[in-house]
């Protein structure tokens, strides 16, 4: 733990996994929207963010995770496996026949959009549109953002924002078996849901929903091929995929770093952390923390148990993980079902240069 004076990134810097633990545990730590002190003019971003479950006031939150959550139990989410299954079939068949495919734009990010376009119920065919505005969204709220993505960003929320409206305009109409028509009911009966949360839900979740989950198949996949030995492993014994699903979002955290405020003193490791100061919690560095995981720079495919931050944890703990686990699972079993050999074309895969998220580029694989 240590505090940094940079100016555009003042605060305290937490990177060992207790102490992460004891921020996430701790409920004076208050998570709020990444806005910039230099965008004071980019209220309509500031009015979704605000509106999000995830940086809202506690009191809002629990009564908006407790809408959404009941849509996202295992069991829920398991109804989703035969129109994933369908989906993964689909997309390997459309590669098959060229012997080559590029894992985040051909697999991981067709996928993980179909599957929240159809949760959500917006149409799947619009997802080169969801690819631009998640891609922009991230920018914003990244250590590396500059005045330039902001206004990327503003632009990308206003289209975002007027999609969201439109579809909530004709389930209004015309409810059908979605999550934004369960949402409007919620909204209609018991007045439990404003009409700017219902707009910040549905935008939390596209981009919540599929950014991280494209992060942690495309980078299962490059695991794999950079540890051949794991590979084989897997493929002798296919049953080790739920610990080797674990062992990637240890290793290469989707999501690497999150941010709470301190509504009050508190002290860290003799710390003393001011009311209102900003904490960065580097989720990617805690899970490869030496005093929590043996090896922990090494990729073990069976570790158990593997306590990870991944999902963060506690009251804003992953609300999508048992979704983001089970797409995962059935893209890479039935990728190597079909593939013998997995290999990447030489020098491929590497990562954005972003802090917040771990994301490749693109892997070509043969
Ligand atoms: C929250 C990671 C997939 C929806 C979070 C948080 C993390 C995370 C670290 C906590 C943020 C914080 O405490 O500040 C991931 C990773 C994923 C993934 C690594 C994929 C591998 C998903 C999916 C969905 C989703 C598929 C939705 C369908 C959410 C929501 C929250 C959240 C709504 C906010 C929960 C709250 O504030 O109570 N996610 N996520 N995520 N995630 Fe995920």
């Amino acid at each position: 733990i240590y505090k940094s004076t940079l100016l555009k990134y003042q605060g305290w810097y937490i990177t060992g996994y207790e102490e992460t633990l004891k921020v996430l545990k701790d409920s004076r730590f208050h998570s709020r929207p990444p806005i910039p002190a230099f965008s004071r003019n980019y209220e309509n971003i500031r009015r979704i963010q605000e509106n999000m479950m995830l940086f809202t006031t506690p009191q809002h939150h629990r009564r908006l995770r407790s809408l959404v959550t009941k849509f996202f139990t295992p069991n829920i989410v398991n109804e989703c496996r035969p129109f994933i299954e369908e989906t993964v079939d689909e997309l390997i068949d459309q590669v098959s026949c060229r012997g080559t495919m590029e894992v985040v734009s051909d697999y991981a990010f067709p996928l993980a959009s179909s599957v929240i376009a159809k949760i959500l119920g917006v149409p799947v065919k619009d997802y080169s549109l969801f690819k631009e505005w998640t891609a922009t969204f991230i920018q914003s709220i990244d250590f590396t953002r500059s005045p330039k993505t902001l206004g990327n960003s503003r632009k990308a929320t206003e289209e975002i924002i007027a999609y969201f409206k439109k579809i909530i305009r004709e389930r209004e109409q015309e409810p059908k078996e979605d999550l934004i028509s369960k949402l409007i009911q919620e909204k209609q009966r018991e007045e439990k849901l404003s009409y700017d949360e219902l707009i910040a839900t549905c935008v939390l979740l596209l981009i919540a929903g599929h950014e991280t989950t494209v992060n942690l198949i495309s980078s299962s996949i490059f695991l794999l091929i950079q540890n051949p030995r794991q590979l084989e492993k897997l493929q002798d014994d296919p049953e080790l995929i739920t610990t080797a699903i674990e062992e990637f979002l240890r290793f290469e955290s989707p999501a690497q770093l999150i941010a709470r405020t301190a509504s009050e003193d508190i002290i860290i490791n003799e710390a003393v952390i001011r009311k209102g100061e900003q904490v960065y919690l580097f989720l990617g560095a805690a899970n490869r923390d030496s005093r929590k995981f043996r090896n922990s720079h090494q990729l073990e495919i069976t570790r158990n148990p593997n306590p990870h931050l991944a999902f963060g944890h506690s009251r804003h703990f992953c609300l999508g993980s048992s979704l983001a686990r089970l797409e995962a699972k059935i893209a890479i079993e039935r990728l190597l079902q079909n593939v013998q050999n997995l290999q990447a074309v030489d020098g491929n895969g590497h990562y954005r240069k972003i802090i917040g998220f771990k994301s490749l580029v693109e892997l070509h694989v043969t």
